[in-house]
């Protein structure tokens, strides 16, 4: 029999900056779901990718002095990148996709064209403001002060031709879909949707720009790219293989059962997203879960602000799993949440160190020191027994009703609740007490079993969140892979009577608080470097322009500091003219005189003779120059000594 399939997304993120541990909460949220759903037999395809066109990425790019293909490339695939993160994190996604993937640009191509033609994209104009300096366009809201955001210039009302989506024509479907109170949770969100966008009258959408090129192209209207969240929302079925023969699990997978997003991405999901689907008269997906923020001293997270927590930092000083288990246990999914350090310190503490990570190290020491490792098959029940031994059977139910709403938190909760009942029957059954007596063998054996079950079911529950901690537990607990599926999860008695065990390493060591708080601020210091001001590119030259620039090797004869200044060096230089040329140079704070004679340097030679300190400069010499912590810092540009005095660089 074929098994029941998942299709579950994370949104595909923006590759401007570097991923931080809000984009990773999303996503290991998105993961322990995809794995819960693994763990009940379905069928799961867990797709998440990176959304990499648009004029953000295209403005990025050319500040940087690259082109925008390299400039996501370096942030996808680099290190330290999003690809790289994911790995990190133990993210089990089924599939990964680039939106300058050429199938994909190929069926968003074919996808406009077909709503196109179906008269849902028609051509209009963009009204808007416009700054022509920058040439761009900008609304009224993006406006600062009234002027343009970029250069703070004057900007005045201009008309693009573009094309636009006929979102007005499915306000009513829409409206009808999000009122099922299925399709989108939470449902605080529903409302907030109708009141805020449908109910104040659904305007057509501009799908397409011409002031920007970094796009999907039009293909039949050269000069306009596609509206970036048109292509965005799509790879959701692109990446199956609809309009394209990369993949071919479109029929299989489509209609998604959820799209987990972000709250602020909800109205393009639950809104444009289905009106598209419409148009284009495809299923819908059954379900938006829009998830909170996680924020920083109450702030959302992010780059501009200066306020991002990196995840490669947290992964290295608490261990990936504990990272996921932090993120996912403590913040409610649907709702907003405050990360801290220490809040995260306490978190790993309490729950994985003393509850998860004691009940396990206790019960593998008490049976290695009591049986030698194997328990007997000898057994005396008591009634105190049965409350643990119904909490075993009851926790997979409680939990899977939990997990199929995403409350992954009150999942948690469940496992966290059978953890400490299994430590509260230590307490009470006080083995220690039992092993003194050699006639209680078969009763102690009794208590190390139920503890052993217990910790059985709570790993299997765990899993989805900290995978590899519970892999080690299940061999720790002697338990086999059988022992470990969902099955076994809802039953008591799985382990073998005489089973082994064997205290392994210790899953999650205690940490010491103030000492991990002060290694974390040394981290993220270390992390931020010196804050270098990147200069934007400048305005473009001609080649003519560059070549009247006459630019020499020289080789420094001479070089002393000049009397009564701080900054200037007198050199005395070999052109390859014979004559030797007196330049200055305000280098002084970087190089002592005696470093620089014999070096080869390069000096401009054609500026106007200028006078310093009453000596004259014929010349300037090259530095490299940056900004570092608010301070200029200079480099002098050095050659290989092998290149001869008076040569050209060109
Ligand atoms: O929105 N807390 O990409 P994106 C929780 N490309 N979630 C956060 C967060 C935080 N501090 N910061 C970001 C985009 N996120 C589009 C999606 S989908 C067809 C296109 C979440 O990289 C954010 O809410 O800006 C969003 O869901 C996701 O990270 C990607 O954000």
């Amino acid at each position: 029999m074929d098994r029941k399939t998942f299709y579950i997304t994370t949104p595909i993120y923006y590759p401007s900056d570097n991923l931080h541990i809000g984009h990773t909460y999303c996503t290991v949220a998105t993961d322990a779901i995809a794995r819960y759903k693994r763990l009940r037999g379905y069928d799961v395809m867990f797709l998440t990718g990176t959304d990499e066109h648009g004029q953000k990425i295209e403005e990025k790019a050319k500040a940087a002095g690259v082109t925008p293909q390299q400039f996501v490339d370096r942030i996808v695939t680099g290190e330290h990148g999003v690809l790289d993160l994911w790995k990190l994190m133990n993210i089990s996604n089924d599939r990964f996709i680039r939106t300058t993937d050429d199938y994909h640009v190929a069926s968003i191509q074919k996808i406009f064209k077909k709503m196109y033609e179906k008269g849902d994209i028609y051509k209009g104009a963009y009204k808007g403001k416009y700054c022509t300096p920058c040439e761009s366009f900008w609304t009224e809201s993006q406006l600062k002060d009234g002027k343009c955001p970029d250069c703070g210039r004057e900007v005045h009302d201009a008309e693009e031709e573009a094309y636009f989506f006929r979102l007005s024509k499915y306000a009513k479907p829409v409206q009808e879909l999000l009122e099922t109170g299925t399709f989108l949770e939470p449902a605080s969100r529903v409302n907030e949707m109708i009141n805020n966008f449908i109910k104040p009258g659904l305007e057509d959408l501009c799908v397409s720009r011409t002031s920007f090129t970094w796009g999907v192209p039009v293909d039949f209207d050269p000069g306009h790219v596609v509206y970036v969240w048109v292509d965005a929302l799509f790879n959701y079925c692109t990446a199956l293989g609809l309009f394209n023969d990369r993949y071919d699990d479109y029929d299989k997978f489509w209609p998604a059962d959820v799209h987990i997003v972000g709250k602020e991405i909800v109205r393009f999901h639950s809104i444009i997203w289905p009106a598209m689907l419409m148009s284009m008269e495809l299923p819908l997906p059954g379900k938006v879960y829009g998830h909170g923020w996680l924020n920083f001293n109450g702030d959302k997270m992010s780059k501009s602000k200066g306020n991002v927590v990196d995840p490669y930092i947290l992964a290295d000083k608490f261990g990936v799993d504990a990272l996921r288990f932090f993120l996912l246990r403590t913040f409610p999914f649907g709702s907003d949440g405050n990360f801290t350090n220490e809040l995260l310190i306490s978190t790993i503490n309490t729950d994985l160190a003393n509850d998860l990570g004691n009940l396990v190290s206790r019960t593998t020491a008490m049976v290695e020191k009591y049986f030698g490792g194997k328990l007997i098959e000898e057994r005396e029940a008591e009634p105190l027994d049965e409350e643990l031994i119904s909490l075993i059977r009851a926790a997979a139910g409680r939990y899977s009703a939990q997990m199929d709403k995403f409350q992954l938190h009150l999942g948690l909760e469940e496992c966290f609740k059978l953890i400490q009942r299994a430590n509260k029957y230590i307490d009470e059954t006080c083995p220690w007490v039992l092993a003194r007596d050699e006639a209680k063998k078969p009763r102690l054996a009794a208590v190390m079993y139920n503890l052993l079950e217990a910790l059985r079911v709570a790993l299997i529950l765990l899993t989805p969140f900290i995978p590899e901690s519970c892999a080690k537990g299940f061999d720790q607990i002697g338990a086999d892979e059988k022992a470990r599926s969902w099955d076994a999860a809802c039953a008591y008695g799985v382990l073998p009577a005489a089973v082994a065990v064997h205290k392994g390493e210790t899953l999650f060591p205690r940490i010491d608080a103030p000492k991990m708080l002060a290694e974390l601020e040394e981290a993220e210091k270390k992390a931020k470097g010196p804050q270098i001001k990147v200069e934007p590119v400048l305005p473009e030259v001609t080649i003519d322009d560059f070549a009247k620039c006459d630019m020499r090797v020289c080789k420094v004869l001479k070089c002393e500091a000049v009397k009564k200044s701080k900054k200037l060096l007198r050199f005395d230089l070999d052109d390859g003219s014979g004559t030797p040329r007196q330049i200055l140079s305000g280098i002084h704070e970087f190089y002592e005189p005696e470093q620089l004679v014999g070096k080869t340097v390069v000096a401009i030679l054609n500026l106007p003779p200028r006078k310093m300190m009453g000596l004259e400069s014929c010349g300037m010499l090259l530095s490299a120059a940056r900004e570092a912590d608010g301070k200029e810092e200079l480099h002098l540009l050095m050659l290989d000594d092998s290149v001869p005095a008076g040569s050209r660089l060109c």
